[in-house]
């Protein structure tokens, strides 16, 4: 038995890294994904796995623009009459330590890693409550735990995703919807490859296991809390970050 069986998956910003292995992974499952993202990466993604025979789905769409989210989330109840599991994943970072970050860098990562995702969990958790059930994952991370040197924006950002998971898990448990979110550490995607040498140097050895996570950690994090398996987890973050500093 598939686990995501004929399930209906939104994920953001699943075009690559992460994102791109859990549109994998949940089509494996049985889910039929819809990926919201800005990058055409998504749709050249949704066209390979397409042919490859997985019910794979793209729609341009900024999670920053709540138009363009209310919109996407009509068409996807239109087209499959329901929403199963969303994925909140798109997040970005614009790093600069507190005394030279712009208001631009702050108001950038704001709008996609935290309002971004409180558009699409509005958006969709109106169309789960009509079918009384629902999963909704979103994206912190560890450093929203600890913190960290010269991410002000990104760090309250994703501080704020794991504070709007305890309040929705509350607030929305009466429908048959549960919100988790999952904070990884440092997995090797587009997104850390922006950090400088030195600086990953110094991290490898807080990891007691020794080597970054890869996209797919984290993506079977993301399947666990999607699933059935998961009926009774609701207001938690699981740390996948193979037990780094915190
Ligand atoms: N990589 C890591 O080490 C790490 C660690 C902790 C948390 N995270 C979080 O995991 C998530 C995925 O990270 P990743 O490393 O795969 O990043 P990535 O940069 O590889 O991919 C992010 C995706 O989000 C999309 N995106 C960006 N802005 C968007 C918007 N406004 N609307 C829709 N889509 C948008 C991008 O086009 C891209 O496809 C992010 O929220 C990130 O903050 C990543």
């Amino acid at each position: 038995m598939m686990r995501l069986n004929d399930k209906v998956a939104i994920i953001t910003g699943g075009a690559k890294g992460i994102g791109a292995a859990t549109v994998h992974l949940f089509a494996k499952e049985g889910a039929k994904v819809v990926i919201w993202d800005v990058s055409n990466k998504g749709e050249s993604l949704a066209n390979r796995l397409h042919r490859e025979g997985w019910p794979v789905h793209f729609m341009k769409v900024a999670v920053s623009d709540k138009k363009q989210v209310q919109k996407a989330t009509q068409k996807v109840k239109e087209a499959f009459g329901k929403i199963d599991v969303l994925v909140n994943n798109a997040g970005i970072t614009k790093d600069k330590t507190l005394l030279k970050m712009s208001i631009s860098d702050w108001e950038k990562v704001i709008s996609v890693n935290q309002t971004g995702i409180f558009y699409c969990t509005q958006a969709v958790a109106e169309v789960m409550k009509e079918n009384g059930y629902g999963r909704i994952v979103s994206a912190s991370s560890n450093v929203g735990l600890r913190g960290n040197f010269g991410q002000t924006n990104y760090v309250a950002s994703k501080s704020a995703v794991i504070g709007m998971t305890k309040v929705w898990a509350l607030e929305l448990g009466k429908y048959g919807i549960t919100c988790n979110c999952i904070a990884p550490g440092f997995i090797e995607t587009d997104m850390t490859a922006a950090i400088p040498d030195h600086v990953v140097k110094q991290m490898l050895p807080l990891i007691p296991l020794g080597h970054w996570g890869k996209p797919i950690d984290v993506a079977y994090g993301y399947l666990y809390l999607a699933s059935d398996e998961a009926a009774y987890v609701n207001g938690t973050c699981l740390v996948i970050d193979g037990g780094g500093a915190r």
